[in-house]
């Protein structure tokens, strides 16, 4: 099926109130992984704020080595560059999984939760996930933020692997969505929320918990290949998830180490 709504830079540029995110953009009908691209991008500091989007990746990439697979034109597939930016890392992984989360609400009034560390949920299952890599490049701290979201795929357009745990916003809202609005709604929430990094910590930490899908429930993470067990009790914008560990005691757990199996 064709949708109308290919990626253009000028209509996701026509009136975006941002400060920082998206005052440039780069649009590839493909390339390997929008990430990649940023990082090249990365060695210029004035390329700061530089949104990279690819309407198909050869090799996107999710976190813990997976890779992330799409058809062209069904997915906003994208990247953020902050190529000099003293955020604490795990700071701003709570940050962008709340500016996501807010913006499809904006979207399509869905009750988005957040699946930590990044993955965004709509009806239980995963509609959108955030991969943020960092380097130290020419001695600035650089940030990645690359953002995978589905829109346009039906359910057998998921591998079988995934088909009962991901949806799309289309499926979710049983309309069919348009990229370019959701691009920049996203745009202009990281915007919103990357600007109150620095003095909004608790605001930003209420939005996670209010959204959270593991707060108070029991969670099995694997950390540094350990397994723990244990009820998520809450979440602290530095250190990570703060967990009551069954075996007794209570740790934090940082996103970095960190992959949840259940
Ligand atoms: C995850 O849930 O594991 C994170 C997935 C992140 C995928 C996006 S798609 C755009 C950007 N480029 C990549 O190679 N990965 C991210």
């Amino acid at each position: 099926m064709n949708f109308n709504d290919k990626l253009d830079c000028d209509k996701i540029k026509e009136n975006l109130l941002c400060k920082r995110i998206g005052t440039d953009i780069v649009i590839f009908s493909s390339t390997s992984s929008t990430n990649d691209v940023a990082w090249e991008y990365a060695l210029n500091e004035n390329n700061d704020g530089l949104v990279i989007f690819a309407e198909k990746q050869s090799a996107g990439r999710g976190r813990n080595g997976n890779r992330w697979l799409d058809e062209p034109g069904q997915s906003l597939l994208f990247s953020v560059l902050l190529a000099d930016s003293d955020f604490d890392a795990e700071t701003l992984s709570l940050t962008c999984a709340v500016a996501i989360a807010e913006a499809i609400d904006k979207v399509g009034k869905h009750q988005v939760k957040i699946k930590w560390p990044n993955d965004i949920i709509v009806n239980s299952k995963k509609l959108a996930g955030i991969l943020i890599e960092s380097k130290k490049i020419q001695g600035r701290n650089s940030f990645v933020i690359g953002i995978g979201i589905n829109c346009h795929q039906q359910k057998e357009a998921f591998d079988k692997q995934i088909e009962n745990i991901a949806t799309s916003l289309d499926i979710a809202s049983g309309n069919v969505c348009d990229r370019i609005s959701v691009a920049k709604r996203i745009l202009v929430g990281l915007d919103y929320w990357l600007g109150k990094i620095e003095k909004n910590k608790k605001m930003i930490t209420q939005q996670w918990c209010s959204r959270s899908v593991q707060l108070n429930q029991r969670i099995e993470l694997s950390y540094n290949g350990k397994n723990f067990i244990g009820n998520c009790i809450g979440i602290d914008p530095q250190k990570g998830l703060i967990v009551q560990l069954e075996t007794g005691g209570v740790r934090m757990f940082d996103a970095g180490h960190c992959s949840i199996i259940k």
